[in-house]
């Protein structure tokens, strides 16, 4: 039976970190303010805000979610964003994503500040990975940060590791890939044109699968030994409507080493990063 990795008591060590580091930023007078644009009425876009929001009041930071119209004008939309870039009170940033159609061609990740970039999409942030940061102090995409804190906290070392990321969105597989290749380990990219697909998870130590597509990766997708790790970023429904990974969990519990599970796993994690993300953008704002 594979070790379930939860991120639950991971997360707690850090939003008591989280907390105590707010109350000092505070007392120097600095509240951590975080602000999230979100268009439209897309549901999980207004779950995923409500739980940041939730996160960030939980560590004493505060957060206010500007809901925008789904046909809000390219103008209007532009005009909220620069006005909340300017505002030195404000220490992060985002727009949740999808943009809707009319605003989809619109690169929201380079008109957040570097400095206030908590998602981690901003070209001068995602260049430290390229350079072969290994993102400590900086503002690393949420998702790729909190991956990398599960397997910190299980003991699991990259160095040397074969690692297969299957899936090569800006999110997750890209700057995922780019930072586990930093910690030493060797990383293949995969995607939907991958033509060896269970060749390459097969011979990996690790699998990432972050494809958005439920219950993907079954046992046939793994070797024999039972030996590998799988992180499963994936949030989907199944054909009965349940919240779902992209590993089907049930099919290789028995058949790797250890599992991030869903819900409960890595979409927690995700959270997290962004609060530490704002502390970190509160704490370089308030120094500069
Ligand atoms: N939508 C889904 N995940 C994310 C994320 O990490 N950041 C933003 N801005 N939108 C998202």
């Amino acid at each position: 039976m594979a070790t379930v990795l939860k991120a639950a008591p991971i997360s707690q060590q850090i939003v008591d970190d989280l907390a105590k580091q707010c109350s000092l930023l505070k007392k120097d007078g600095c509240i951590p303010c975080l602000k999230v644009i979100l268009i439209g009425e897309h549901a999980p876009s207004v779950i995923y805000t409500r739980n940041k929001k939730k996160f960030m009041e939980s560590i004493g930071a505060e957060c206010e979610i500007i809901k925008l119209a789904e046909d809000v004008s390219e103008e209007n939309f532009l005009n909220t964003l620069k006005t909340q870039a300017k505002d030195k009170s404000v220490h992060g940033l985002f727009v949740q994503l999808p943009l809707p159609k009319h605003l989809s061609h619109i690169d929201v990740g380079q008109l957040v500040p570097p400095e206030k970039d908590v998602d981690g999409f901003h070209a001068q942030n995602l260049y430290k990975l390229m350079a072969g940061d290994k993102g400590e102090n900086a503002l690393l995409p949420c998702t790729p940060k909190g991956v990398m804190t599960m397997l910190k906290h299980a003991g699991v070392s990259l160095e040397g590791k074969s690692v297969a990321v299957i899936g090569r969105s800006l999110i997750v597989g890209k700057p995922l890939s780019l930072l586990m290749t930093n910690y030493n380990a060797t990383v293949t990219m995969c995607h939907s044109k991958t033509s060896n697909l269970k060749q390459v998870t097969k011979s990996s130590d690790i699998i990432v699968a972050a494809i958005g597509r439920a219950k993907f990766i079954n046992s046939e997708f793994l070797r024999s030994e039972g030996d590998q790790i799988l992180i499963d970023v994936g949030i989907n429904h199944d054909s009965d409507g349940i919240l779902c990974g992209d590993i089907d969990q049930n099919d290789v519990e028995n058949k790797c080493a250890l599992i991030t599970p869903v819900p409960g796993g890595v979409g927690k994690m995700t959270i997290v990063s962004l609060g530490q993300n704002l502390i970190t953008a509160a704490t370089n704002q308030l120094e500069k």
